[in-house]
């Protein structure tokens, strides 16, 4: 039997991190990148170091990373950023390319270079975020980038064919970017903070392995929407949160 093979951006740390560990779990050969590399796992991934802001490194370290495959069982387009909590007009244009890029324009590059190498990919996975749609104050170039995410993934999904592509929401899950929402408390401005803060020490904020196997357990599932969709896992495995989510999107003037 040939081994099952994934390729997980963004695993030094994390859902990536997290999500390496229940693949190795389940036998794969795990293929990783980020800029500090996947230390934790170090003898059991082969990993390249690469900043994927640096858009023309990413071929040369997929190449590096690659060669020699030709099938991906499953690919997570995993590696994101925050950027700050902040009002839009206080975020300048520079900044938010700076997101962008790495949310958006590295997984572009990623993307043309799987579908140059002639690799077959069985399923690709972007994680993307409910903010993408939720629209909540101070999210401004998160929540640019993961719209623009969803749409990538649609329109990618014309030029894969034979591959389910898919941008998902995967909950709130106990990693660096929740670290940072938790320390900012200005609730007033930025009332969608409230409901982050709330979940720390509850089971609405999953462990980064929870979130791994929550999303392994929801990939055959994910292939019953249409290639290019955008899947908020809590609308289909936890629909009282999601309802809760909704609920809680604050409005402009609201
Ligand atoms: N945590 C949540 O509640 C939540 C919810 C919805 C969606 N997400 C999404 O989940 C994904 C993973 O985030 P996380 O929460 O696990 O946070 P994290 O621990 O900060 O992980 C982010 C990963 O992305 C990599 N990365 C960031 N900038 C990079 C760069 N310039 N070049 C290469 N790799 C880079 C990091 O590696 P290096 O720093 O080593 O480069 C790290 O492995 C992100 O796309 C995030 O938007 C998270």
């Amino acid at each position: 039997m040939t081994t099952a093979k994934a390729l997980i951006t963004g695993n030094s740390s994390g859902l990536g991190l997290g999500l390496s560990h229940a693949l190795l779990g389940r036998d794969y050969q795990v293929y990783g990148c980020s800029r500090r590399g996947c230390a934790a796992l170090a003898d059991r991934v082969v990993d390249v170091h690469c900043d994927l802001s640096d858009l023309d490194a990413i071929a040369p370290a997929l190449d590096q990373l690659l060669a020699g495959v030709d099938r991906l069982d499953l690919v997570v387009l995993n590696a994101g950023i925050l950027g700050e909590i902040e009002d839009m007009s206080r975020v300048s244009v520079e900044r938010l390319r700076e997101i962008m890029d790495i949310n958006v324009w590295a997984n572009k590059t990623i993307l043309d270079w799987l579908l140059a190498s002639g690799i077959m990919v069985g399923q690709i996975v972007a994680i993307s975020s409910g903010a993408a749609v939720l629209g909540n104050r101070g999210w401004g170039g998160y929540a640019l980038s993961k719209a623009a995410l969803n749409m990538l993934c649609r329109l990618y999904a014309h030029e894969f064919p034979d591959t389910h592509v898919a941008a998902i929401a995967p909950g709130l899950i106990d990693t660096r970017i929740i670290d940072t929402i938790c320390q900012i408390d200005d609730t007033t401005r930025f009332p969608a903070l409230e409901r982050i803060h709330a979940a720390r020490g509850t089971e609405t904020l999953l462990s980064p392995g929870a979130a791994a196997e929550r999303i392994l357990h929801a990939l055959p599932g994910l292939t019953e929407f249409e290639s290019g969709s955008f899947v908020d896992l809590r609308q289909v495995l936890a629909p009282d949160e999601y309802q809760a989510l909704m609920a809680a999107r604050n409005r402009p003037g609201g």
